[in-house]
């Protein structure tokens, strides 16, 4: 079976100046949740049908899918689904089509659909002209009515909204978006529908009435989550559509073993991956390729982007991790900030207000206040005092510090890059290290300290 995507509308209720199948759920395009349902619904034969915004949409999407232009914006699905007709004419099996403003479609509701189409024709020898993903709402607002013969899954017809009698509106049971059509009557029929005389528009929901007229059977399939078919028109149903999707991931690693605090205040993308007996306290968000690893606990506030977290690592609250590794049992934060490929060896501590930037920190390394650490080698067992900086930029360079396992930085020193401390060196506090300091040496630079007796309280007469 070949897939055809529609996402060539102009989205005019969206009040956008890019695409709107470009506008993100969860971090992701609307229209990476639906070629993602198709492919792991088991099609790999995709189309998508552009037009306004075209390139920026082939940019995104990238080279594996065939495009077609649909000429007029204002054609309506059925001559979307036109426009790419050299793509799927030849085929005598049926075609997928899904509307790209469909995001929540799950892929077992496409397995489940293409199963549906081989059980009747198997069971009941019947050769369905298609079948047509529905499902009953409480507000049936915006959607195109199924109507149905009675008492049977028989579609008759679909009304759109503005086509419809009041006696039709009243109808809940509505069209999800998601087709699948025997290709030679599809062929037939959208060369046979008229336009809609209210919009002028071609639907492809009326190459339905027009089968049925010919004596071909069309069945519904109801999702079985009602949410599947949210359509996102406005930029209020994306906040719907991405709301319902985030609780469903959360839901979904609830049942594997994560404790969410607070679950409607935690943001969590699609490609985030955890693990049993991770917490997530409130207001946590987990970004992009993120994975956790057992028992990790995220604190209030924390962001944690493309970064891989060991066993049991603690985030304080507020803190960010960004494109790192930190590893078993180190403690980040609170207000921290690693990033940059930065790696936080087992056991370390990254403090209050410390930040550390493309640095490989080794193990129970402490830097636990006021910190920068900024290209950084750093041994394990090293302490790093209050108020360090790591000096790597001279104004037009980054350079490299290295500090030497065991090795002790006193508080409010500053360390001139290139430059190495060495191993169980000994930095003292508020020194400005210039100079290699070797391994178990003693650096001190100082101005010499004066006390003058009685001067201080002279001065403050
Ligand atoms: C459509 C269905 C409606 C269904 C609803 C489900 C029709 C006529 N109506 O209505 O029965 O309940 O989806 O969400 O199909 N598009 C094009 N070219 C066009 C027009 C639209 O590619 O000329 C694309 C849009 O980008 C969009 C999809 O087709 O992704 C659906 O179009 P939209 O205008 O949103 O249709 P609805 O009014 O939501
Ligand atoms: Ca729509």
């Amino acid at each position: 079976m070949k897939a055809v995507v529609l996402a060539a509308g102009l989205g005019t209720r969206f009040k956008s100046d890019k695409p709107k199948v470009l506008h993100e759920l969860l971090g992701k395009p609307m229209l990476w949740y639906v070629v993602n349902t198709i492919r792991q619904g088991g099609i790999e034969d995709i189309a998508i049908v552009v037009g306004h915004g075209a390139e920026e949409v082939k940019k995104t999407l990238g080279e594996e899918f065939a495009y077609f232009h649909q000429e007029n914006p204002k054609g309506g699905t059925a001559d979307a689904v036109l426009s790419s007709v050299d793509f799927w004419r030849n085929s005598e099996d049926y075609l997928l089509i899904i509307n790209g403003d469909s995001p929540l479609v799950s892929s077992d509701t496409i397995k489940n659909m293409q199963r549906f189409l081989l059980l009747v024709e198997e069971y009941e020898k019947v050769k369905l002209a298609g079948v047509i993903l529905t499902s009953v709402l409480q507000d049936p607002t915006g959607y195109g009515r199924i109507v149905k013969e009675e008492g049977t899954d028989r579609i008759l017809r679909i009304v759109e909204e503005k086509d419809a009698t009041p006696q039709e509106r009243n109808i809940r049971e509505v069209n999800g978006g998601v087709y699948m059509f025997y290709v030679p009557y599809l062929l037939e029929a959208l060369f046979k529908i008229k336009p809609s005389e209210a919009t002028g528009e071609l639907y492809l929901t009326d190459v339905v009435d027009y089968m049925v007229s010919k004596g071909y059977e069309i069945r519904s399939f109801m999702a079985s989550d009602p949410t599947e078919i949210v359509g996102v028109n406005t930029r209020w149903e994306l906040s719907f559509a991405e709301n319902i999707l985030r609780l469903k991931l959360i839901k979904y690693w609830a049942q594997r073993g994560v404790t969410f605090h607070i679950p409607e205040t935690v943001w969590i993308e699609p490609d985030v991956t955890l693990s049993r007996n991770v917490e997530i306290f409130p207001n946590a968000v987990l970004k992009g390729k993120t994975k956790l690893s057992k028992g990790v606990v995220i604190k209030t506030g924390a962001v944690v982007e493309d970064s891989e977290l060991g066993e049991d690592v603690v985030i304080e609250p507020y803190s960010c991790v960004e494109r790192s590794r930190v590893e078993h049992k180190a403690v980040i934060g609170p207000y921290a900030h690693v990033r940059d490929r930065t790696v936080v060896g087992e056991r370390s501590e990254v403090g209050n207000f410390v930040e550390v930037k493309r640095s490989r920190l080794g193990k129970r390394v402490k830097a636990k206040h006021l910190a920068y650490i900024g290209d950084a080698e750093v041994g394990d067992n090293v302490n790093v005092g209050a108020g360090v900086v790591t000096a790597n930029y001279d104004g037009k360079k980054k350079h490299r510090t290295e500090i030497g396992k065991n090795a002790f930085v006193g508080s409010n020193s500053l360390l001139i890059a290139p430059i190495r401390v060495g191993n169980f060196a000994y930095v003292a506090g508020g020194s400005v290290i210039t100079k290699d300091v070797p391994d178990e040496a003693l650096a001190v630079e100082r101005a010499e300290l004066r006390i003058v007796e009685g001067a201080g309280k002279k001065k403050l007469k």
